[in-house]
């Protein structure tokens, strides 16, 4: 998966506004606030095609141009927030070019992510260290990639959130594939992720205590909500070992 931290360079938004809608997902909307920033994770967007889509506010029947609307027809990459019901501020992004009132609106976005975060970082981390690495999202992307992906590495990593006293579904989905394909002899990390009482680190190793061979790497990371520079020294550590055994 691509770094969705990054900030997206201005003609991201110029593009097509259903491709903008889709490649908005899993990126984050960051705000600077005092004392750090909040981050999200967006998971739905709406695409607004302009005066010919009756649901756009630039559509002839819905607003004339100006007043709120006016940001619409300024170049991509900018802000349009309006107020529903008054109580709730919608947020949009405008996309096209100068002149074509289009915007993709933000439906939902959630505050998790720091797992994957983690993951990111630390597949940058193994990179250093001389591995050659890749991440892989359980929630977003192909199964068979992941299973495969297991099987072609002679090491793997294994990140995921404590989900009601167990792990986060799919990870515990992909633990059964791999113990029913006979995944063993490798090198193996883990990261838990936890609030309250985490949880996943015990689950994951029970699944894989039935997998022969398997090389249960150090340091293995808690990460309490938020990733912390003592994780990602521990990190640090967890790439290298992983280095020194593959
Ligand atoms: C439905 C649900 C169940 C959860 N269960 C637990 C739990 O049993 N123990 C715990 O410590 N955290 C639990 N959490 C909290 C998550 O593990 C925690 O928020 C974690 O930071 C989520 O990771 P993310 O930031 O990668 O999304 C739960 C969260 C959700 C949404």
């Amino acid at each position: 998966m691509s770094n969705p931290w990054e900030k997206l360079p201005p003609d991201f938004y110029l593009r097509d506004t259903v491709e903008v809608a889709k490649d908005l997902i899993g990126r984050y909307l960051i705000r600077e606030v005092p004392g750090g920033r909040l981050a999200c994770r967006i998971t739905e967007t709406e695409a607004y095609c302009g005066p010919a889509d009756p649901a756009c506010h630039s559509c002839r029947k819905a607003a004339k141009k100006g007043g709120r609307t006016n940001v619409m027809y300024e170049a991509g990459g900018l802000a349009y927030i309006y107020l529903i019901y008054g109580m709730h501020c919608c947020f949009n992004v405008v996309t096209r070019p100068k002149g074509e009132p289009e915007a993709v609106l933000v439906a939902y976005a959630s505050i998790h992510g720091n797992t994957a975060r983690a993951a990111l970082e630390l597949t940058e981390m193994l990179k250093a260290e001389g591995v050659k690495a890749a991440a892989c999202d359980l929630t977003r992307e192909d199964w068979a990639e992941a299973v495969a992906g297991a099987f072609r590495y002679s090491g793997l990593v294994l990140a995921a959130a404590s989900y009601d006293a167990g792990v986060f579904p799919p990870m515990a989905q992909l633990l059964a594939r791999l113990k029913s394909k006979g995944f063993r002899d490798r090198s193996v990390g883990l990261m838990e992720n936890g609030s309250w009482g985490p949880t996943a680190m015990k689950t994951m190793m029970a699944e894989l205590e039935g997998m022969k061979g398997l090389n249960i790497l150090e340091p293995k990371i808690t990460i309490r909500s938020v990733l912390t520079e003592e994780n990602r020294v521990e990190m640090k550590l967890l790439a290298r070992t992983m280095a020194q055994s593959i």
